[in-house]
């Protein structure tokens, strides 16, 4: 038995997983500072709204915030396309939308994640048709050997090639989400 696998169970299955630590904590902490002082000087903040797409966005969008230590309006919308699977179903489902009035306004779409795109591609198209004074787009991880849809990051944390990852909002199944640091996952 491997000494570090870690066990879940997924649809009534246990699976094990390798569980391998790609990006630490304080890694993160130090790149939102950097995205944090670069988005200062894009926005202003009485016209702005940053838009957290859940769930996987949660506490990228909430660290950035406190590092941006501006009074800016914020929402969530949910979107959903991977379920239980490691791989994009390639359908997205809004499952939570926003009311917010994006008219003329700097919307700042904030993603834990882009890697197929069709996720970021179908926010786009719903903010754009709210027809906003202009779009930005904050992602942590730009994960782009899968990418099927070229769209558009203005701010990314980390750029990784492949893997499957975890941590820091990502998940897997709905678990892994709260671990503090990004982990890779392989099933073994
Ligand atoms: C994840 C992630 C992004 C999307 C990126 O969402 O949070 O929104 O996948 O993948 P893509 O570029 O291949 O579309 P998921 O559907 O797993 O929902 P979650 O945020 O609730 O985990």
């Amino acid at each position: 038995m491997l000494s570090n696998c870690v066990r879940r169970v997924c649809e009534k299955k246990e699976i094990c997983f390798k569980k391998s630590l790609l990006i630490r904590k304080e890694d993160i902490k130090l790149k939102i500072s950097e995205i944090a002082r670069q988005l200062k000087n894009q926005i202003q903040p009485e016209n702005t709204i940053f838009l957290g797409v859940l769930k996987g966005s949660i506490f990228f969008l909430v660290d950035l915030l406190r590092e941006i230590d501006f009074d800016v309006k914020f929402d969530f919308i949910e979107a959903k396309s991977y379920g239980t699977s490691m791989n994009s179903s390639k359908e997205v489902k809004f499952t939570k939308i926003t009311e917010m009035d994006f008219a003329n306004k700097i919307v700042v779409i904030v993603e834990d994640i882009v890697d197929t795109g069709f996720t970021m591609n179908e926010v786009l198209k719903l903010i754009y048709q709210k027809n906003p004074s202009k779009v930005i787009t904050c992602v942590l991880i730009d994960k782009y050997e899968r990418r099927e849809v070229d769209v558009q990051i203005d701010y990314f944390g980390f750029r990784i090639e492949k893997g499957f990852v975890v941590g820091y909002g990502l998940d897997f199944a709905d678990q892994f989400r709260c671990l503090p640091d990004i982990y890779t996952l392989e099933k073994v």
